[in-house]
């Protein structure tokens, strides 16, 4: 189905809503064979400024922009937030329209995961690192679904957020093992005025939590500035895990300094080699919220 709505009285949508893989495709092709490329933007839905800024990015890097809106359940264990996930699609759909987008995907479950549907994609090994420790069904739902919107919108171009860094470069690992012919751009976290990263679900801090939360990227910047002249990664990592509690977490996942490629750990008694790189990646509990983030860290 490929709904035109209004905006008012006055003024046609240009954006087009599409619920079902064949009229998506169908729309993909008419554009690919009109010369056009096609940027894809994968979503949950309630759409902050980082989803805006991904959009733009697919506008820099295709003619066309496919933006999704799927609440995965595959992606949530049981007990996780999937029922309580914030679902606002006629606002996601005007923020998209206002940034330019050209089709928001809308699909149903029965359309993503087709009665008696049993494939997955696994990508094993990084995904069971860092958050995957945590959350072991979460890169599995996540490969799955993303695999499966990719073969939906066979797009170009494939922008995802650094903000959740395990999962671009899982998407970029699925890619090349399984030879997608897309290209996965990362697109720069959008943080809030004290170094929040835009996220979804900080929806749910409550306005102290809120207070508090910025305390995870000050932590991690001060651990990768300490990182970038020499500091012992283990005693950095400690240091950050200790300012987040001293600010009012409940409890910390994990604060790892990784390979930025493969997510491996670094050791933690090595200082960082001149001229290397890393990624700095913390987890942490405010409340019932869990928050994540990531710094890149250069010496
Ligand atoms: O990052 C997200 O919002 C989701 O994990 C994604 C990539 C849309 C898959 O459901």
């Amino acid at each position: 189905m490929r709904d035109r709505i209004k905006v008012n009285s006055t003024k046609e949508k240009t954006i087009a809503l599409v619920r079902s893989r064949v009229a998506l495709q169908q729309q993909v092709r008419d554009w690919k064979a009109a010369g056009e490329t096609v940027g894809f933007v994968p979503t949950m839905g309630a759409l902050h400024g980082g989803h805006i800024s991904l959009v733009e990015k697919a506008k820099e890097n295709a003619s066309r922009v496919v933006t999704s809106i799927f609440v995965n359940p595959a992606q949530f264990a049981p007990g996780e937030d999937f029922d309580t996930y914030p679902r606002r699609e006629a606002d996601d759909v005007a923020l998209l329209e206002a940034a330019g987008c050209d089709v928001v995907y809308l699909p149903g479950v029965a359309e993503m995961y087709p009665d008696g549907s049993v494939t997955d994609v696994r990508v094993n090994g990084m995904s069971d690192l860092l958050d995957g420790v945590y959350r072991p069904h979460f890169f599995y739902g996540v490969a799955t679904i993303v695999a499966r919107l990719f073969l939906h919108a066979q797009p170009d171009v494939a922008v995802f957020g650094e903000k959740d860094y395990q999962q671009l470069q899982i998407i970029r690992r699925m890619v090349r093992d399984l030879g997608f012919p897309i290209r996965i751009v990362g697109g720069e976290t959008c943080r809030d005025r004290d170094g929040l990263a835009q996220s979804s679900r900080n929806l749910y801090l409550s306005p102290d939590e809120r207070r508090t939360a910025g305390a995870l990227y000050a932590a991690l910047h001060r651990a990768a500035v300490r990182l970038s002249i020499g500091a012992l990664p283990g005693d950095a990592r400690a240091e950050a895990a200790a300012h987040i509690l001293k600010a009012g977490f409940r409890s910390v996942d994990y604060i790892a300094l990784v390979d930025p490629d493969t997510l491996a750990a670094l050791p933690d008694d090595v200082p960082l080699a001149q001229g290397s790189a890393a990624r700095l990646l913390g987890a942490g509990w405010l409340g019932r919220t869990r928050l994540i983030d990531n710094l890149s860290v250069s010496r």
